[in-house]
């Protein structure tokens, strides 16, 4: 763990953490991440932004004493969870003077979740400032951007964004600013999709606390930071945005090869008509790939054999998983086989039914797929490219 400068007295202490493979025992991370914690060195205080997740905690005290800190002022913690306030407890016995500074609901949730004690919590509100001596550190309040409690921190002087976990990305790399965007993006709009999605109108509140600042630096709690903060807020207005694309995801399980079979046909038909779709056959993809495809897809159509009288768990697992992540999607349907009977598609139906999208008419046949099921699929494609058109046209007018 390198000790880089950001700008004078400001430094990242944070940890890469190469290796990971799983966040939360459940999201995906093929490329790693860091737990990015910081030191504002002011003339007359020191402040440390965030800590890291527990396992890196001995490499986070190196670093303090790398820097030459022997005392801390504050620690703010902008979220309680446990890969950023995780090192809490030991840093508050290594500094038994440090005052945490956090929101109300943090430090309930310290006190919950990290036994931290409330005694040694300033709660701050939204617009706060405290001046360490030439660095003021602002304190925006922003809910929901992962969680109830959590805020950002704004170092006036620098122009420094500290925006916890809004704007991150799980990426492990050794730059610290953001070169090369397009390499950067995909990792971005993946850890949208899974972590900010379903909180679209709360990204949407905490960014325009940020446009009502100047900010020069975007420095997130994961993965690299941006000194030109337009790179990320650009794609975050597209993504948070009410557009879809003209896109079928087409999440799929299949036993025995029908429903692979109608799969097949479905994606040749749209493509036909000029849509593009994206199928992933459930049993060997990447949630993080299904989760970013949503964000852009207009209608999701999942499909599924009947299995014990309902969906394959594969396909119910993803369709909780989708409903959960709330996204744009405008429709919805099911396709796929049953043997003698079953509640497949109301199931479905019933687990998506967060998404407030429309449900288009399912193609569930019984068997394998003979000509008036792939009849009922080229119906249910065209009835697609009508609702497709729809939409453009009622965008089109709308911004007219
Ligand atoms: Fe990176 Fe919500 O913690």
């Amino acid at each position: 763990m390198a000790v880089r400068t950001i700008s004078p007295d400001v430094y990242s202490i944070g940890a890469i953490d190469w290796n990971l493979r799983l966040f939360d025992a459940l999201i995906g991370t093929p490329e790693g991440t860091s737990y990015n914690a910081f030191v504002v060195k002011g003339t007359e205080k020191t402040a440390l932004i965030d800590t890291v997740d527990p396992a890196f905690e001995e490499p986070l005290l190196k670093n303090l004493m790398r820097i030459g800190i022997s005392s801390l002022d504050y620690i703010v913690i902008n979220h309680a969870e446990q890969d950023h306030a995780g090192s809490l407890p030991l840093l508050l016995d290594m500094f038994p003077g440090a005052k945490v500074v956090a929101d109300e609901k943090c430090r309930d949730l310290l006190g919950r979740l990290l036994d931290v004690p409330e005694d040694r919590v300033t709660v701050v509100k939204d617009g706060d400032t405290i001046d360490l001596g030439g660095k003021t550190l602002e304190f925006i309040i922003a809910p929901w951007v992962h969680w109830p409690e959590t805020m950002m921190t704004y170092l006036k002087e620098d122009g420094i964004l500290f925006s916890c976990d809004l704007f991150g990305s799980h990426l492990a790399t050794s730059e610290l600013f953001v070169r090369d965007f397009t390499k950067v993006e995909r990792m971005a709009k993946r850890y949208f999709a899974e972590i900010m999605m379903p909180f679209r109108s709360s990204v949407l509140a905490a960014m325009q606390k940020v446009a009502e600042r100047e900010v020069r630096i975007i420095a997130p709690s994961h993965g690299p930071f941006y000194d030109d903060p337009s790179l990320i807020l650009d794609v975050y207005a597209e993504w948070t945005s009410d557009t879809v694309k003209n896109l079928v995801l087409l999440p799929y399980v299949s036993m025995h090869g029908s429903t692979a079979k109608m799969v097949s046909y479905l994606t040749d038909a749209l493509i036909e008509r000029g849509i593009e779709v994206q199928p992933y056959d459930l049993s060997k993809s990447d949630l993080g790939d299904i989760a970013m495809t949503t964000l852009d897809a207009a209608t999701i159509v999942i499909a599924t054999p009947t299995v014990l009288f309902g969906p394959h768990p594969v396909a119910l697992n993803a369709a909780y998983i989708l409903s959960a992540l709330k996204p744009k999607t405008k429709f919805i349907s099911v396709i796929g086989s049953f043997g003698w009977g079953g509640k497949t598609v109301q199931t479905l139906v019933d687990t998506l039914s967060h998404l407030s999208a429309e449900v288009i008419d399912p193609v569930y046949i019984r068997g394998y797929p003979t000509g008036e099921d792939l009849a009922a699929l080229n119906a249910l494609a065209d009835t697609i490219v009508k609702k497709h058109e729809g939409l453009l046209t009622r965008s089109e007018e709308g911004s007219g």
